[in-house]
């Protein structure tokens, strides 16, 4: 059991932080690298094949000190070991989060009320192997006796943005005569565009729910099981051959008339957004193989030890959590841009988003308190260079400060002449301009106008963290994952709060749930809405 913390804001290093922040506020960027000639070489930090700069933040020794003490405070190192042997952490739900138990080898034990729970995630690794291959090898044949040509993943949330990044950004590995499709939005377009070119008899759903209980899932399920039997002669034994599932919760799957035997188990203790390495990602398996997945996943284990075992001055995902705390809660920053300069990696930004944000989006604390500073900022982003050409202005010009993470590759995983140089010439170039900006001197000395040069000056000063790998391999993608995973929990730790629940969900989901019925006719008119809420359901009614 962890022991009860004083409130954030009266810990010592926080106080400190804040008299601290006072004195470092003015300093620049520029005059820290002046001051120290080996800054760029010194704040770097290395782990599981991903190299991590952070010197153009606006820290100094002093900062990166108290912010270790932050984390010492917070019981960072106490959290850490709770989450990795089993204690049930997620408060609010009363269970275990052990998404790190996905990616333990064989030869570890973690026990969860009395059960090793290595095993059956290995027993689950293998089963989700032996299917893969049949699918991948023509081995498993539709309803018809052909083989599987197309493979759909039915779900949302953590049951879809993990497996749509990871084959987005795994493409290069996958098996090109395979397609893979993803079916998330309960609008019908996303169904009916996803398999209107599709045969039925060579269509294989993968329907991906913890809780075999999402509307949106369930509804797409069924219209798939609809479009499927229509496509095959309306013979029910069909479904077998060409539906499997995914799920914590084995009733709810036979009750939609999946056969158990074709269900790919997981377990209460992988949150949704923490399950791409589960059987969620069976999607992810078909797509690149077992062995691609295993190295997948010894990514993601070697960033676990990583974060399990560095002192936090060396350790990634500690500092990278404590100076989004640093930024969020000292600078007011409200955003953090994630900016991958890989085009594979192009859903990644949407897929940190439900990771940090439902993690951290939260203002009570574990001991039930309203908290007293900020939690949670907003993550967005878009691959280089694009972004360059839309938001990037903002970040460089505008009144907010964005922290950035660039992420880039020394190597590409498609030599085409320069392109590849010219990529990562802007990552570089787009750090140090927001960095160390372009001062009005600079400016007037290209022979700019007068009245111009406020226009045309960068104050620079803008933070950026640069991290850069090898190339994307599937390795390098679980550790890149499991960085942000465990950034994001070093940051609830400072912030006390559960990262593992999502209760600001629901209320929406029940209003939705009445809502239906009252659109359908089932519930009768509106009316025991708001005003505004009411008008609109009559006149959807009226007009649709
Ligand atoms: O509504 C939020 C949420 O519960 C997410 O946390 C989860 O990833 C998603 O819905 C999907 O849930 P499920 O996998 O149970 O269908």
């Amino acid at each position: 059991m962890t022991t009860k913390l004083a409130p954030l804001s009266e810990r010592p290093s926080w106080k400190a932080l804040q008299a601290h922040h006072d004195t470092i506020q003015a300093t620049t960027l520029k005059q820290l690298f002046a001051d120290d000639p080996a800054r760029g070489e010194r704040l770097t930090a290395e782990a599981a094949g991903i190299f991590l700069d952070y010197s153009k933040n606006r820290v100094t020794d002093e900062t990166l000190g108290l912010l270790t003490k932050l984390a010492e405070e917070s019981g960072l190192a106490e959290r850490i070991n709770a989450m990795f042997t089993g204690e049930k952490i997620n408060i609010t739900e009363n269970r275990a989060v052990l998404h790190v138990a996905l990616r333990a080898p064989k030869s570890e034990s973690i026990v969860v009320d009395g059960e090793d729970v290595v095993p059956p995630v290995h027993a689950v690794l293998d089963k989700m192997a032996g299917f893969a291959d049949r699918v991948r090898s023509g081995d498993w044949k539709g309803h018809t006796g052909k083989r599987i040509r197309n493979v759909v993943n039915i779900g949302i949330g953590g049951s879809d943005l993990g497996p749509v990044m990871a084959y987005e950004a795994l493409k290069h590995y996958t098996q090109r005569d395979l397609t893979f499709r993803f079916v998330s939005n309960v609008d019908g377009t996303d169904f009916a565009e996803a398999v209107q070119d599709l045969n039925a008899d060579e269509t294989l759903f993968l329907v991906a729910s913890k809780t075999f209980t999402t509307l949106e899932t369930m509804t797409n399920a069924h219209s798939a099981r609809d479009w499927s039997l229509a496509g095959l002669g309306g013979d029910e034994k069909a479904v077998a051959k060409h539906f499997v599932a995914i799920s914590t919760n084995a009733k709810e799957v036979a009750k939609f008339g999946i056969d158990t035997a074709n269900m790919f188990e997981f377990w209460d203790w992988v949150g949704g957004r923490y399950s791409m390495d589960s059987a969620i990602g069976l999607s992810t398996m078909v797509a690149i193989g077992s062995d691609n997945f295993r190295a997948m996943l010894d990514g993601f284990h070697e960033m676990d030890v990583h974060f399990r075992t560095t002192p936090f001055e060396k350790n990634l995902p500690v500092l990278m959590g404590l100076l989004t705390v640093w930024y969020t809660d000292f600078f007011d920053a409200q955003t953090v841009a994630i900016l991958p300069y890989e085009q594979y990696l192009k859903r990644f930004p949407a897929y940190l988003q439900q990771l940090t944000m439902e993690s951290n989006g939260k203002h009570i604390t574990l001991d039930g308190e309203h908290v007293t500073t900020q939690t949670g900022p907003i993550y967005w982003g878009e691959p280089g260079t694009n972004g360059q050409h839309s938001f990037y202005q903002l970040i460089h010009q505008g009144t907010r400060l964005i922290p950035c993470d660039f992420i880039g590759f020394y190597k590409t995983l498609n030599p085409l002449g320069r392109h590849h140089d010219i990529l990562m010439a802007n990552v570089f170039a787009q750090a140090e301009a927001l960095a160390f900006g372009k001062t009005a001197e600079q400016v007037k000395a290209e022979g700019t106008a007068d009245w111009l040069v406020p226009h045309r000056v960068f104050e620079g000063n803008r933070p950026s963290n640069v991290l850069l790998a090898d190339h994307l391999t599937p390795k390098v993608l679980g550790s890149l994952i499991a960085l942000y995973e465990h950034a994001v929990f070093t940051q609830g730790t400072i912030w006390s709060i559960d990262s593992f629940d999502q209760w600001g969900v629901e209320l929406g989901k029940v209003l939705a749930q009445k809502i239906i019925g009252e659109l359908e006719g089932t519930d009768g008119a509106a009316s025991t809405h708001d005003t505004s809420t009411t008008n609109l359901i009559n006149r959807y009614k009226k007009n649709k």
